[in-house]
């Protein structure tokens, strides 16, 4: 067993981080923020307050993946199907993803991430574009850590979009049809240099993918835990790493 500590040894935030070995720590953690809204309604207060803890605890979760060297965290903040939400809670939704994103930027930038925008364009307020595009300017050549903020969001429509543009590649006759592969498909999806998911991780008791990165996720494990995200800190993050690192990954083989 290789016993190298962590690959990055970067802690801006001094976590004590437990000891994994290199190897068993995730290349790419899918975290799905959830449970927001039940956390404020059960202390009898608007969903809305839920949302806004979840800043902060976003924020940890970067600290502890960059503590324990994981290159990749994508967290999902705005589904293709949260717009069937009421009106007032998309609108609050979008303004408060548009100011995070002004008030965090700076921070990231100065922890080494890069930041991504995974998600479609359509119908996303055009605010939030200009502030994920101005992070993502900011921070392109950061190397520390890679954050995908995905916001209007849907795995499916990841794929339908990556058909859309192979289609007319292939009427351009840039492509030939038998040529796809799972890994020319993959050049097509939002961030091509995105590795596969490792871990997948899912607070606030409910056991589903809910529509996130639902290719790159094919072989992920799952971890599911109970807390719902405003309380979620950088412990449990630690906890699901080391949870990743006890299985035992297979990919269809035998050991
Ligand atoms: C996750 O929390 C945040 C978003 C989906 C934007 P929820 O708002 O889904 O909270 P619950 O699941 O209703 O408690
Ligand atoms: C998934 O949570 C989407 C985000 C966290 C952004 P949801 O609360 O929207 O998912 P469901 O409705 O429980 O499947
Ligand atoms: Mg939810």
């Amino acid at each position: 067993m290789n016993m190298d500590v962590n690959p990055n040894p970067t802690n801006p935030a001094g976590l004590s981080t437990p000891d994994i070995p290199a190897e068993f720590i995730p290349r790419h953690i899918a975290l799905v923020m959830d449970g927001n809204g039940r956390w404020a309604q059960e202390r009898g207060m608007p969903r809305t307050e839920g949302h806004k803890r979840g800043e902060a605890v976003l924020m940890d979760a970067v600290d502890a993946c960059l503590a324990m060297g994981v290159p990749y965290l994508s967290a999902y903040a705005f589904s293709t199907e949260n717009w069937r939400r009421t009106a007032s809670e998309v609108r609050f939704l979008m303004g408060f993803n548009r100011d995070v994103l002004r008030r965090q930027r700076d921070m990231l930038h100065e922890k080494g991430v890069r930041v991504v925008w995974l998600g479609r364009r359509p119908r996303l307020w055009r605010s939030v574009i200009r502030e994920l595009e101005a992070a993502e300017e900011l921070t392109r050549n950061n190397t520390t850590m890679t954050l995908g903020l995905c916001i209007n969001y849907g795995g499916r429509a990841e794929l339908v979009d990556a058909a859309r543009k192979i289609a007319r590649d292939a009427a351009d006759g840039k492509i030939v049809p038998e040529r796809i592969s799972e890994e020319l498909l993959a050049q097509y999806l939002y961030d091509p240099g995105m590795p596969d998911v490792d871990l997948f991780l899912r607070p606030s008791g409910e056991k589903r993918t809910s529509n996130f990165l639902i290719w790159q996720s094919a072989y992920a494990e799952m971890v599911y835990q109970d807390k719902l995200f405003p309380d979620f800190t950088h412990e449990d993050m630690f906890a699901a790493i080391e949870e990743y690192a006890r299985r035992d990954r297979r990919f269809g083989g035998t050991k």
